[in-house]
């Protein structure tokens, strides 16, 4: 099993580069199952997530081959029936449940396994089936699986808001599926993050009528039919926005190319808060912090508010900052498993109900520590290149579901970072 170990306590600087969204690219891989024709899309990660995809969509009979530097072609058959999911595939990715829209919109039927996916505490999809059953899908829950069948869905009014707000993939499941139902569909409180706008262009350029892209209001005007297009997906917003924690808990000077300042304007006011300087340069964004950073209170909201993806990394700079800090999360209550590992570093926080009370200290020292899903494990490396000494983090396929190349591009930045094989 491959293990991360770090060697902290050096100032992070340079420039690095931000690969494609992740979160943006799986549900618009999942959309090829709509198009008539192929759909081409540029500045694809390679990742372990959107390999699960590409599994996923090739057990329903689509094809996804990877070209050279991040081109990715996806081409489902005109006519099939295949629309099993299955439990071993979905286990392990979340993502895997935005095959159900555009299997119902284009087949008509779907067996998808309800997903697994990060520890991030309960996760339920009532959001995704009420959205379609509006649109007139049959849909139960049979033996651990979805199972759904409807003819041409039907254009729908329907109110998306759950107790934690708006739900991202289940804005995009339903998006999918009205595209291509009878008539029109106003989504009420559809999420607005970036990626799911970024779905909505691809949709429009197969051919879809969508009003409202990034407002809480979409509207849809149905259409008989989708064809193929060509797409670059955006740049991963919480890539970038991880890199430049990391520039300012190591109070280094870091420039993160591609990255898309209104995609990030919660984090970057954050980062002034907090003492560093965040300005927007070209297509870029730079981070300096040149002294120690000061407390702050940081409540998870969705977009525009602060990344709930981007509360473990915050946190993790949050450790060693001047004085007292609260992180409330308000998207998942239990993401808190980085917590534990944090404090084997020497961080204090104190967890209560949903949200956690940070005493900032002055170091943190390095420690064997595991990472223990996506965002937590990035959490660790911030905290990591923050701490003196030598951190082992194990357990780094997480990483390795979201991060693409992480440990070269820490190296470029200065950072001390190797990746081994532990024998367990
Ligand atoms: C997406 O998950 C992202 N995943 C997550 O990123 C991200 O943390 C999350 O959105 C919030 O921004 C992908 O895009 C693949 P939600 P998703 O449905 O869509 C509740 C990462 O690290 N809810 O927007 O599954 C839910 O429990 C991952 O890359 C319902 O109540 O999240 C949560 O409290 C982790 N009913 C809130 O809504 C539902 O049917 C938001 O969840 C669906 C969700």
């Amino acid at each position: 099993m491959d293990a991360l170990v770090v060697t902290g306590g050096r100032r992070l600087t340079g420039q690095v580069k931000v690969s494609g969204a992740k979160n943006a690219a799986l549900p618009i891989m999942a959309a090829s199952i709509l198009a008539d024709g192929p759909l081409v899309l540029k500045g694809v990660p390679d990742l372990r997530d959107i390999r699960t995809m590409g599994r996923l969509l090739g057990k329903l009979g689509v094809s996804a081959e990877r070209k050279r530097g991040g081109t990715m072609v996806l081409k489902s058959p005109s006519r099939s029936n295949r629309s099993r999911a299955p439990y071993e595939i979905m286990k392990t990715m979340r993502a895997g449940i935005c095959v159900l829209g555009p299997l119902m919109a284009r087949r008509g039927r779907a067996e998808v396994s309800l997903p697994g996916g990060c520890a991030i505490g309960d996760r339920p999809v009532d959001l995704h089936l009420k959205g379609l059953r509006a649109l007139g899908a049959r849909l139960e829950i049979e033996h651990g699986y979805i199972i759904g069948s409807c003819r041409r869905l039907r254009g729908a009014e329907m109110y998306l808001g759950g107790p934690f707000g708006s739900s991202v993939t289940g804005t995009a499941n339903v998006l999918m599926a009205a595209v291509l139902a009878d008539g029109t569909t106003v989504i009420d409180c559809a999420a607005c993050e970036p990626e799911v706008q970024d779905l909505a262009r691809v949709l429009e350029k197969m051919g879809a009528r969508i009003a409202g892209i990034g407002s809480p209001r979409l509207v849809v005007e149905g259409v008989d039919h989708l064809g193929g297009c060509e797409h670059t997906v955006i740049p991963d917003r919480i890539e970038a926005g991880t890199f430049l924690v990391a520039g300012a808990a190591t109070r280094g000077d870091v420039t993160v190319e591609g990255a898309r300042w209104n995609d990030l304007f919660g984090l970057v006011n954050t980062l002034r808060e907090v003492g560093a300087e965040a300005e927007r340069c070209d297509g870029a964004i730079r981070v300096c912090a040149r002294r120690r950073l000061r407390s702050i209170d940081v409540t998870t909201l969705p977009f525009p508010g602060f990344p709930t993806d981007l509360q473990a990394q915050m946190m993790a700079a949050l450790t060693t900052a001047d004085g007292i800090s609260v992180v409330t999360e308000k998207i998942f209550p239990d993401r808190f498993m980085h917590v534990a590992e944090l404090g084997r570093m020497g961080a204090r926080i104190r967890k209560q109900a949903s949200a956690a009370v940070v005493h900032g200290t002055e170091q943190l020292s390095g420690a064997p520590v595991m990472a223990s899903d996506l965002r937590a494990s990035a959490a660790l490396v911030i905290a990591a290149l923050m701490a003196r000494g030598k951190t082992t983090i194990s357990r780094v396929y997480h990483l390795d579901r979201g991060y693409e190349h992480l440990e070269k591009k820490l190296r470029r930045l200065g950072a001390t970072i190797r990746r081994v094989n532990l024998k367990s």
